[in-house]
């Protein structure tokens, strides 16, 4: 019998997507979020080195002593804040990282406040911990930026948590530092906690980023390897947590995960030690892509209204195609070979859209827009 959890958690739309693509022939992805770059070679080095060396069992839960620093480190050099290594907690990827803090923060009945569009699987952390989403709607007059008014109109007595994602899947969207920081000041106001996603981080085009540690101690910050370093499969991030919340997440991190992979860890060292020259050409590389899809989808008469500035995703607004986005990301699929995610997965306010990612190369996306060129220009609206 399975837990009403369990059957309460959707699906990920985009691998049900990239399953079905899959099962296509001479298909283009530009459904999944999986940059297509390698690790930088250094840390791939590092990893197999560490191996042979033996470094294959457990470590602590927390993660080793010298990760740790290197992500305070980090903080220091790229935003000028002070992070001490004892509120940093490793864990395989930053998925985990949301598990631990929806376990640390969130009681049976509690509300989680989150965007809307919002990564897809938000809504789903937080009601396996038996907690109740709240959403605040999301427009593209805005581009998509939440404003902190609308997050104190969904915030109520129940609220632990104020879940937000910048720069943003799906939408793009960098928040300022005036948002986080009022938003910082509503969450210490309602005694609940911002949770702040930073995974896209390094990712931002035409816009500053900001990490909600400039503005409080009292924040989960989750980050991790897999998009910047382009290190998915890896499975390694991190959480920066209050320092009133590292013990409690430092016991669920030893009940739940006992620790991210060892050499792995020492890997992480590697990649934070990265050349900056070589994170901003790649970080031009994405810009390139996401101005072509930008030009494609305006030429397509599917423009969202906005321009994203940050991550590797766009929206395409689809309302005016026949049928519904599940239909038109069919037709895509079935018709031109290119996949893309139906709008659905990221929240109600992205039904009418779909996600394009350019996490794939430059002439893949070339073909696909030339694909869906021609197939557009069939289709009646
Ligand atoms: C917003 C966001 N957070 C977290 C994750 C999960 O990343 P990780 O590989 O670090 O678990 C993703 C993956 O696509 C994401 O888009």
């Amino acid at each position: 019998m399975v837990s009403e959890r369990a059957a309460d958690v959707s699906p990920f739309l985009a691998m049900d997507v990239l399953e079905r693509a899959n099962d296509t022939d001479d298909v283009i992805h530009l459904e999944v979020g999986e940059p297509d770059f390698d690790p930088p070679e250094r840390v791939v080095e590092t990893a197999v080195e560490s191996l042979r060396a033996g470094n294959t069992d457990y470590t602590a839960a927390r993660g080793k002593p010298e990760l740790r620093r290197a992500i305070a480190a980090h903080y220091d050099r790229t935003y000028g804040v002070d992070v001490d290594p004892g509120r940093v907690v490793v864990t395989p990827g930053s998925s985990p990282g949301l598990l631990l803090a929806m376990a640390a923060l969130v009681d049976p009945g509690d509300e989680v406040v989150l965007t809307d569009p919002h990564y897809a699987c938000y809504p789903n952390f937080v009601r396996v911990v038996g907690g109740t989403v709240r959403t605040v709607p999301l427009r593209p007059a805005d581009g998509f930026r939440p404003r902190a008014s609308a997050f104190a109109d969904a915030m109520g007595p129940d609220t632990r948590a104020l879940l937000c994602n910048s720069p943003a899947n799906p939408t793009g969207a960098v928040m300022d530092g005036d948002t986080l920081s009022a938003l910082v000041d509503l969450a210490a106001e309602a005694d609940a906690t911002p949770v702040v996603d930073e995974v896209y981080h390094g990712l931002s085009y035409d816009a500053e980023e900001h990490t909600v540690l400039e503005y409080t101690d009292d924040a989960v910050v989750l980050d991790g390897f897999s998009k910047r370093f382009a290190m998915t499969g890896w499975r390694l991030g991190w959480m920066v947590v209050p320092p009133g919340l590292v013990d409690a997440v430092n016991r669920l991190a030893q009940n739940l995960f006992i620790c991210a992979p060892n050499f792995v860890q020492d890997a992480g060292v590697a990649a934070l030690e990265t050349p900056p020259e070589r994170l901003d050409a790649i970080r031009e590389t994405y810009r390139e892509r996401r101005d072509l899809l930008v030009d494609a989808v305006a030429d397509w008469g599917l423009d969202p209204g906005y321009t994203p500035q940050g991550a590797y995703y766009l929206l395409a607004d689809v309302s005016d195609l026949p049928g519904d986005a599940f239909d038109v990301a069919d037709l895509f699929l079935e018709e031109a070979g290119v996949a893309v995610t139906p709008g659905a997965d990221f929240g109600d306010q992205a039904a009418a859209y779909l996600r394009f990612s350019y996490a794939t190369d430059a002439d893949a996306i070339r073909e696909a827009i030339s694909r869906l060129d021609d197939l557009l220009a069939t289709v009646e609206r």
